[in-house]
């Protein structure tokens, strides 16, 4: 006895058929977990011609079917399914539209669904009164017939009936299912076409991608389905957080297309230092006081420039965040308190680097550490060194998901008359193969 038996009354059986044979569903029906019986309904006719259908009452264009064949072919299939928790579904555009929520109902409610297809000009509407429990719409739009409509509700609902799908942790957490649709998927390769698979998926900590796959799950329902994100109601302390935060996120720009990022010239100067504005404001905002004097100006940016150490990143043919990266010894790197660095390590420095304030929360920030690893590792060096400021705390969380080791404190020269206390932080690239 099949888990599921559903019937679809039609005039197109084979066609229909074959679709719901192929793949997941047709190895679901051999394994004998769903049944799936298309019926003619032509076959059920009381007349010589077999015909279905005929002209409406009152005139009017097209045909309607008629209700004799219909409740003959809907009766045959009863007959076959004694005993068994039954749904008459007549599709229709009339109908409540189908959802999630419609397939996880009809799945614990019955065993056996019966969809029952129109064409022409739809079905007699005293077989709708007499026969049919419920009408179902795929949506707000008119089909010719309803087998691709219950192609659909057949194809969503057999995948939720136990042992068709391998586990059910397959449909748990997909689109809809809580409410949200999923986060985004990505295969191999690591690099297609100059996008890149996002870091943490690559790093194998468990917690830090399921983390990452709930944010991007509100993001992208905010994004795409802000009626079903303005609904959602967190079940837990994580959702209401991640909820609340990216509630607070406004107007993310999606990376969408392939980053370039290439070494800076004098011309990225007035993009630089925009950002470099920026930035200050935003930690201005945040209570930090680093950037908040003169440091970093005009003439930093043209030093880094002239070296070759300062790298701009460009979304499409906008400057998108900047960063300099230097062999330099960095002076104030020498006396470190609470700590030390790795030793007997060439390393790099990363000096300045900001995100414009239109792309915050879009990634980029992990891209451009992404970068940064690339331009060390192109340098031949595979230890980067950096500070950031005690109390900013977004630029230690990103050091720390990008794999940087905090390392000890120190103070910069380059800011006085501010709070010059920083915390050192070092990465050791690990090398992929
Ligand atoms: C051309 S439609 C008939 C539409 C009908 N005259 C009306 O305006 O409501 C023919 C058949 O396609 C199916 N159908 C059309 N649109 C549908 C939809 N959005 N959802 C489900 N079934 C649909 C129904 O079975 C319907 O009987």
């Amino acid at each position: 006895m099949s888990e599921m038996k559903i019937d679809i009354l039609t005039l197109f059986p084979d066609t229909v058929h074959a679709v719901l044979h192929e793949s997941i569903l047709g190895r679901a029906a051999r394994k004998g977990a769903v049944e799936i019986s298309c019926v003619q309904i032509r076959d059920f006719t009381e007349n010589k011609q077999n015909q279905v259908d005929d002209y409406p009452y009152g005139g009017g264009w097209g045909c309607v079917m008629m209700a004799q064949p219909l409740k003959s072919c809907l009766e045959h299939v009863m007959a076959a399914a004694p005993g068994k928790r039954s749904r008459v579904i007549y599709l229709s555009p009339q109908g409540e539209p189908y959802t999630q929520e419609t397939a996880r109902r009809l799945v614990r409610d019955y065993d056996h669904l019966v969809l029952v297809c129109g064409h022409y000009e739809g079905v007699d509407e005293r077989f709708i009164e007499a026969c049919v429990d419920e009408e179902i719409s795929l949506g707000d739009f008119v089909l010719t017939g309803g087998e691709i409509a219950a192609m659909a509700v057949a194809d969503s609902v057999c995948r939720l009936v136990p042992g068709v799908l391998s586990d059910e942790q397959c449909y748990i957490g997909e689109s809809h299912w809580d409410g949200l649709l999923e986060y985004p998927q990505y295969t191999r390769p690591e690099l297609w076409e100059g996008r890149e698979v996002p870091q943490v998926l690559l790093g194998g900590d468990h917690e830090k991608v399921e983390q990452w796959r709930r944010r991007e799950q509100f993001r992208r329902t905010k994004a795409k389905r802000p009626d079903l994100f303005a609904r959602f109601v967190p079940a837990d302390k994580n959702d209401e957080k991640l909820y609340e935060e990216v509630k607070r996120e406004s107007g993310r720009v999606v990376l969408s297309e392939p980053l370039v990022c290439r070494a800076a010239a004098k011309e990225d100067l007035p993009d630089i230092l925009r950002i470099v504005e920026e930035a200050r404001e935003g930690l201005k905002k945040q209570r930090v006081d680093q950037w908040q004097g003169p440091y970093p100006d005009e003439k930093h940016f043209l030093f880094d420039i002239d070296r070759g150490e300062c790298f701009v990143i460009l979304h499409g043919a906008e400057t998108a965040a900047f960063f300099t990266l230097s062999t330099r010894a960095e002076a104030s790197y020498a006396a470190i308190s609470d700590g030390r660095w790795t030793e007997g390590m060439d390393a790099a420095v990363l000096h300045r680097c900001a995100v414009a304030a239109k792309y915050r929360g879009s990634g980029m920030a992990e891209k451009l550490m992404r970068f940064v690893d690339e331009r060390a590792l192109a340098l031949g060096l595979r230890c980067v060194r950096t500070d950031t400021h005690r109390k900013n705390k977004a630029m230690q969380r990103l050091l720390r998901e990008s794999g940087y080791r905090y390392r000890g404190n120190l103070q910069v020269f380059v800011e006085p008359g501010h709070d010059t206390a920083r915390q050192a932080y070092e990465k050791i690239i690990k090398i992929r193969k």
